[in-house]
């Protein structure tokens, strides 16, 4: 896609057109992952090294992507992972999403740190709307979150693992992303004076940039290098499986464990009683050098496929990632990145267009492996080269 009306017709296509509308520094934040991004990059190789088995001639008039994730019935196995300050990118970011995940009939997973709160984004929501937690010191606090999500109308909290402290992201350091100096505070305004359009409909008119969900804790978003600090202080870096269980005992709703990546870790998440967890390494921005998530998923799988429900995500950039996660044992796929460049390039109708190519692309690749349902999709039919 060179010019710059062509229709967008890929999550790369959505990217292209993100990267002109996003300051630079902001495009990079999605971007970038940590260190040298080799597990990042990993996240979306490896699903070239898997491949679909074509079958032929077997009636696949009656080919259906519904299916089920967490008791929740959907379009298609995918949802959208959680993206802090989502709102930096879109006017109202967390919102236009999950209108658009409520249209196309996916769950919309909301950060913690997102910019629109929980009662904001249930406002919206026209179907399942997730919340994303992450452990604080202060557990009143971590409490207080978990009410406001169920009386929101939230039924399944995402808990993330992978956080105990933040991945080094080297794009952010040298964009001067978190920088408070004068030098940093210009690079950023030169790069904000080139993207008018992001200055009036986001900066401007997409108020209030608080965290919405913290906001009696962290009042100002656009002030990155307080955000930063706040994390590293406030988020709990001590915590353990037990915590896990006390979380268990007080949200009534389904648990889903995000960032597990060993089987051993996703036996824990079975034992301390969680619904569902998720095969991630935060998209590649945590722990640079390990495996990619689609390596990592056979052997979760193998380990408590049969007692709760395995999802993936990282590089997932198409229906066909889609088919062949699930092919490989997921109940569905989550996707990061895509989700917030079709919303920072198109808004809510943007999202609603990448989640109907992703819904085509499973419904075709379905029709040419021969299955009509998603329960069909086995491991016999793909192989790794
Ligand atoms: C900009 C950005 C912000 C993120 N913020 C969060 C977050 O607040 N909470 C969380 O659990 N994961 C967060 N993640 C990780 C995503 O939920 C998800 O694991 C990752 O994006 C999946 O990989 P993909 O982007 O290749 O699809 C973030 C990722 C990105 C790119």
């Amino acid at each position: 896609m060179t010019k710059r009306n062509v229709r967008p017709v890929t999550a790369s296509d959505y990217r292209r057109l993100a990267r002109r509308r996003l300051p630079h520094f902001l495009f990079d934040y999605i971007d970038g992952g940590a260190n040298d991004e080799r597990t990042m990059a990993a996240n979306q190789a490896d699903f070239d090294r898997v491949c679909l088995q074509q079958r032929v001639l077997r009636d696949v008039s009656q080919v259906d992507t519904g299916s089920v994730m967490v008791g929740h019935k959907v379009s298609m196995p995918l949802a959208l992972s959680p993206l802090g300050l989502a709102g930096m990118m879109a006017r109202r970011g967390e919102v236009q999403a999950v209108k658009a995940a409520g249209r196309a009939g996916v769950p919309f997973t909301l950060s913690t740190v997102g910019i629109c709160s929980m009662q904001e984004v249930a406002a919206a929501a026209s179907g399942p709307f997730w919340f994303q937690l992450y452990m604080m010191h202060d557990r009143e606090l971590v409490a207080w979150l978990l009410q406001q999500a169920w009386s929101s109308g939230c039924e399944t909290l995402v808990f993330t693992v992978d956080l105990a402290v933040t991945g080094a992201r080297h794009r952010d350091l040298r964009n001067g992303m978190l920088g408070h100096t004068f030098a940093a505070k210009l690079a950023r305004a030169g790069q904000v004076a080139r993207r008018p359009h992001w200055l009036v409909d986001v900066a401007l008119r997409g108020r209030p940039h608080s965290f919405g969900n913290l906001r009696n804790e962290l009042h100002d978003a656009t002030d990155l290098t307080s955000y930063k600090a706040y994390m590293q202080s406030e988020f709990d870096t001590s915590v353990t499986w037990q915590d896990i269980a006390w979380l268990r005992n007080l949200w009534a709703g389904k648990l889903i464990i995000k960032g597990v990546m060993s089987a051993d870790d996703a036996r824990a998440a079975a034992d301390v009683g969680a619904d569902g967890l998720i095969v991630s390494n935060h998209g590649g921005r945590q722990l640079d050098g390990s495996s990619s998530t689609i390596r990592k998923l056979p052997e979760v799988v193998a380990a408590v496929g049969q007692r709760v429900e395995v999802y993936l995500d990282g590089g997932v950039r198409s229906g066909i990632d889609v088919v062949k996660a699930v092919c490989l044992g997921a109940r569905g796929a989550f996707i990061g990145r895509p989700w917030i460049w079709a919303v920072a390039a198109r808004g809510e109708s943007g999202l609603v267009d990448l989640l109907e190519i992703f819904r085509k692309e499973i419904a075709v690749a379905m029709a040419l492996m021969g299955v009509n349902t998603i329960a069909e999709l086995n491991p016999e039919l793909v192989e790794w080269r």
